[in-house]
């Protein structure tokens, strides 16, 4: 498989081998049905659920933002590692919903958490594929010398997204997750990751409207169109099954494992069709794949942390398994990761 940048790799080495010593996730209270949906666009309970496996998801309340539901994400995190803010050497959040356009995320998550002066910063615009990439960037990060590194997936995606097109406002959900990684202890280990990008395929989903090339205007504003998302739905979902079972496959051999060997693959949550494949192609039975997309929807970077922080929360994970993380998403980017519990 081609376009696996990463550090071990450059280097000819043995991966660093980086720890996960916490899991924390938030979703907000508000619960949208299918028929919520219904009631509003022009769908169906039966139209959602079987293209999609989706039957509800959750909103942001009027006074939530990206940065309140990173930090409630952050402080489980950090408080099932038994670890304070000022432990931290570094933040990064992956979120293409970000708190305010300039500065990012991780700055107000800085502050808010009361952390020390150190290193935050945003990993924006994968869509769906930042969390898995943050994961890398720490581990580098960690091989450098950082102790502790804060990694947030985040999406409040209902506040941005066009709410009258029913062909993507349906797929979404708001969510945090976060995990606190480390140079040793915890319960996991991140045995290696592969990531890849093929911007040839970024028109198949992307938001035109509000960068360089088509900036923000009175026009986009009274048309709607810097909430359009536009999506190749069809080619999305082949790139999609594609891409993450071929990363599952590789990060595996990477670790001298097999697809056989895997306890359990938490792949991210867009759509229960596109879970299915991807275990159907890689030969692993539903028992051995983590699906949550029906109570949440799509929760873009937050979906991998989530359902992570659901499975350890469910024993659905025991020391000893090996747990394989997959994403895809918007640029087209792909990862995997695997932990080792
Ligand atoms: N309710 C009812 N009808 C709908 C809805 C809806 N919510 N949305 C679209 N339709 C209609 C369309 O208008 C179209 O009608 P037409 O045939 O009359 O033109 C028809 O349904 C589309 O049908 P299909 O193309 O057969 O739908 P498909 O089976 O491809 O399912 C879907 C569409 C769910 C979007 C699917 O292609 C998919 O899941 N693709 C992947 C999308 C995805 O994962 N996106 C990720 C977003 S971001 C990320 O995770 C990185």
């Amino acid at each position: 498989m081609d376009g696996m940048g990463t550090l071990a790799r450059l280097a000819g080495e043995e991966a660093p081998v980086s720890h996960i010593l916490g899991f924390g996730g938030y979703v907000p209270e508000r619960v949208m049905t299918n028929d919520d949906w219904a009631a509003l666009v022009d769908t169906s309970d039966e139209w959602i659920t079987a293209r999609t496996g989706i039957k509800e998801r959750r909103i942001a309340a009027d006074d939530e933002t990206t940065l309140t539901m990173s930090a409630n994400a952050a402080r489980l995190a950090l408080e099932d590692a038994g670890l304070g803010p000022q432990d931290l050497d570094e933040i990064i959040v992956a979120t293409d919903t970000p708190e305010v356009y300039t500065p990012d995320t991780a700055s107000f998550l800085q502050h808010d958490l009361g952390a020390r002066e150190v290193p935050a910063y945003d990993l924006g615009g994968s869509g769906c594929a930042g969390f898995v990439q943050a994961v890398d960037v720490a581990r580098a990060r960690i091989a450098m010398g950082a102790e502790r590194v804060l990694v947030v997936g985040v999406e409040l995606i209902s506040r941005l997204i066009n709410k009258t097109d029913r062909a993507t406002a349906v797929l979404f959900g708001d969510a945090a997750g976060a995990v606190v990684m480390g140079r040793s202890g915890g319960r996991a280990q991140v045995l290696d990751v592969v990531a890849g990008t093929d911007g040839s395929k970024a028109e198949i989903l992307t938001l035109l409207t509000g960068g360089s090339r088509h900036p923000f205007t009175m026009e986009a504003a009274r048309t709607g169109a810097h909430q359009d998302l536009v999506m190749d739905g069809r080619r999305v979902f082949k790139e999609a099954v594609h891409r993450m079972s071929a990363a599952v496959e590789d990060v595996v051999a990477r670790v001298g494992r097999t697809v056989d060997d895997i306890s359990l693959i938490v792949p991210h949550q867009a759509n229960k069709r596109i879970i299915d494949a991807v275990g159907a192609r890689l030969g692993v039975d539903d028992e051995r794949v983590y699906v949550n997309v029906d109570r949440y929807g799509n929760t873009g970077s937050a979906s991998v942390p989530l359902a992570l922080w659901e499975a350890v929360r469910r024993d659905r994970v025991s020391d000893g398994d090996l747990v394989v993380l997959t994403a895809f998403g918007a640029g087209f980017h792909w990862a995997a990761a695997a932990v080792q519990f």
